[in-house]
């Protein structure tokens, strides 16, 4: 049984995670600015939790939880490959993504932790404040790794996706929200609308089911690896286009979707991302379960649910 905290633990990834872990009777303490639906519901069926409403800027609350815990995973982050141009202040992402987790290494470091995990996004030229960002802070962990001597290591993530994932419109009360196409997709089919695919539909990610990521990181907290500045993906070495991502949907749900074409977005442009498996197999035996389909199959029955819940 360990002592974790978990930062930006109410968002999306957050909550799988801390199931995840509850289910292995680890003790939970989790730091958040808004309190989601899934980590209430964790708290009543659970008391190996705790929730603190916290802004990670607020250092001395901050250090008091650091220093009654020994592992941390730090997911608290603007994301957003567009909103943090078009929507998001770059001060505020800078600030929360760069200084926010320098102090967290400062503060783990000075406690001694045993393990600290951050996820970061893959190497594109992509320039969006959130990719400069993750870039800048898989940098200064390694720096902690090598030079500070901090157990800290970086998780690489493609296009994570499941249930409890919000979408752009989504009325949750999570303080940022951005678009992801998984969502999206599925929202506007059910509202009747076209799907809005960006360029020609050819760019290429790694699309992940959010059970792998947290079976990654329960691994890596339990075996307590230091990869030095080794970085991990949770990745398989297979990427899929928008419209190989379309055409999966279509087949997990059975339903026809009607497709828009748009010049692509501000912050990307068209690439093609694939991950390296080798660092999972070699540092914590993994290799990923979940294929597209039986993911998507998995994830299609949450957002029917949210729909009716609006009806
Ligand atoms: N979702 C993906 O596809 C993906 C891919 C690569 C990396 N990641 C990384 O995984 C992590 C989690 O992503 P997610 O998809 O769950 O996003 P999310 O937005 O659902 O979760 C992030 C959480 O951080 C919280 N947060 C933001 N600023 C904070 C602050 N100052 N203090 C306290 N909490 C704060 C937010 O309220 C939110 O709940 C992020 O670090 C992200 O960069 C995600």
């Amino acid at each position: 049984m360990k002592n974790i905290i978990v930062t930006g633990g109410s968002g999306f990834i957050g909550s799988h995670i801390v199931e995840k872990f509850i289910q292995n009777k680890h003790n939970l303490t989790v730091i958040d600015l808004w309190e989601s639906e899934e980590i209430k519901n964790l708290k009543k069926k659970y008391n190996n939790i705790n929730f603190f409403s916290l802004n990670i800027h607020d250092y001395e609350k901050l250090e008091t939880l650091i220093k009654k815990n020994n592992y941390l995973i730090h997911l608290a982050a603007i994301l957003g490959t567009s909103e943090t141009i078009t929507t998001y202040d770059i001060e505020d992402v800078v600030k929360t993504n760069i200084l926010g987790t320098t102090k967290i290494l400062k503060l783990t470091k000075k406690y001694n932790y045993k393990k600290v995990i951050i996820p970061t996004t893959p190497d594109v030229t992509w320039l969006n404040p959130y990719k400069i960002t993750k870039q800048a802070v898989e940098r200064i962990a390694q720096l902690f790794n090598k030079e500070y001597k901090l157990n800290v290591s970086c998780i690489k993530l493609g296009n994570i996706y499941g249930p409890g994932e919000r979408w752009l419109q989504a009325d949750f009360n999570a303080p940022f929200n951005y678009q992801k196409i998984i969502p999206s997709f599925i929202m506007d089919t059910l509202v009747k609308k076209e799907i809005t695919i960006y360029g020609d539909g050819k760019q290429k990610s790694e699309y992940i089911y959010v059970d792998d990521v947290a079976e990654t990181f329960l691994r890596m907290v339990e075996k307590e690896v230091d990869t030095g500045i080794e970085v991990i993906h949770v990745g398989r070495g297979k990427n899929y286009s928008v419209l190989d991502i379309v055409n999966a949907l279509e087949e997990a749900w059975g339903k026809k979707m009607n497709k828009k074409f748009v010049k692509m977005r501000p912050g990307e442009h068209k690439i093609e991302i694939k991950l390296d498996p080798r660092p999972l197999k070699k540092f914590l035996n993994y290799e990923l379960k979940w294929d597209l389909v039986s993911g998507l199959k998995k994830t299609i029955p949450y957002y029917l649910d949210q729909f009716n819940k609006t009806k």
